[in-house]
């Protein structure tokens, strides 16, 4: 007979709290829906065990440059059912660009390690899944927070606080959020490094910004909460502020957040580890969402997404 397993995940956007979250301060972050990481596995009688990871994006150079995390997760895998003496092929379709702040690597793991379990209709608690992700995320990023890990796999929007918290956040906005690529790659672990650098050698006014970038997401929470669109587009700006004056920004990450705003976003930042990776723009409906999305386009993004901001739940299935 033969055997299949599927595990699936979706790409995430940090709303507020990147970088600042690596050092103790809350983070909220979303699953977002459109964007989906599937992992399939079907035995074989070929006597091989193969990974077929051509499909990043449908193309080939969307690949991560680092899969060494990855391949370490499915060896601890393959050990776990050793014993199950079996063959098979896996494919990994991921629609995730990597290295574009979208937790690609967090999610085609969290994707691998529901797919194996499935393939050998294992049980699998949650506990389990994101310590094995975090193994890869700490192999790939050196000293993540392990936020990406708990939003790819969450269903929901999460407030997110290291090693302490996980747990649902309720928004109640009408905002429409414009997801726009720059294209360009942005390496999470060399910007982790570069902050960490900071707190070395500028100890207190990095030490300030972090907290400050800390404050900002408490006060976005109550936005996110009460329908306060206007509000959190500044906080987004001020947010952007402080990420570009840790050097986190890029010239196309700038360019792209002026078009967003000069075509009617209450306001942009750029979402993930930044230094390339994706913006985050709030679009007051729908309408201007649209409009800002084709302008964002015309402007040299590689890709564009939009996302109702009460956005609910992701199904995982
Ligand atoms: C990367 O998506 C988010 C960072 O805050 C790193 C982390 O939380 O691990 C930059």
């Amino acid at each position: 007979m033969i055997q299949t397993g599927l595990g699936n995940s979706h790409a995430k956007i940090i709303l507020m709290g990147e970088h600042s979250v690596v050092y103790g301060e809350p983070a909220i972050a979303m699953p977002i829906s459109e964007i989906k990481c599937s992992v399939t596995m079907k035995s074989t009688t070929d006597g091989q065990q193969t990974l077929d990871s051509r499909y990043f994006s449908g193309q080939i150079n969307d690949l991560p440059t680092d899969m060494t995390g990855i391949a370490q997760v499915i060896n601890i895998l393959e050990q776990r059912f050793y014993g199950q003496d079996d063959t098979w092929h896996m494919k990994i379709t991921s629609m995730l660009p990597a290295e574009r702040g979208m937790g690609s690597s967090a999610a085609t793991t969290i994707a691998l390690i529901r797919c194996f379990y499935d393939y050998y209709q294992a049980t699998l608690t949650e506990d389990e899944l994101l310590k094995l992700a975090d193994l890869e995320e700490h192999i790939t990023h050196n000293n993540p927070s392990g936020l990406d890990a708990a939003t790819v796999s969450s269903s929901h929007p999460i407030w997110f606080i290291r090693d302490q918290v996980i747990e649902p956040f309720e928004m109640k906005m009408n905002a429409t959020l414009v997801i726009a690529d720059t294209g360009i790659r942005g390496k999470t672990k060399e910007a982790i490094a570069l902050v960490k650098t900071q707190l070395r050698d500028q100890p207190q006014a990095t030490q300030s910004v972090i907290h400050q970038l800390g404050e900002l997401t408490v006060q976005a929470a109550t936005c996110l909460k009460n329908n306060q669109s206007l509000e959190l587009g500044q906080l987004f700006n001020q947010a952007q502020t402080l990420l570009a004056d840790l050097g986190l920004s890029h010239s196309e990450i700038d360019k792209l957040i002026k078009v967003a705003k000069v075509n009617g976003a209450l306001g942009a930042k750029f979402t993930g580890g930044g230094r390339g990776g994706c913006i985050i723009a709030i679009a007051k409906n729908q309408t201007d969402a649209k409009l800002i999305s084709d302008k964002l386009i015309d402007a040299g993004a590689t890709a564009t997404w939009v996302q109702p901001l009460n956005t609910i739940g992701v199904n995982h299935d």
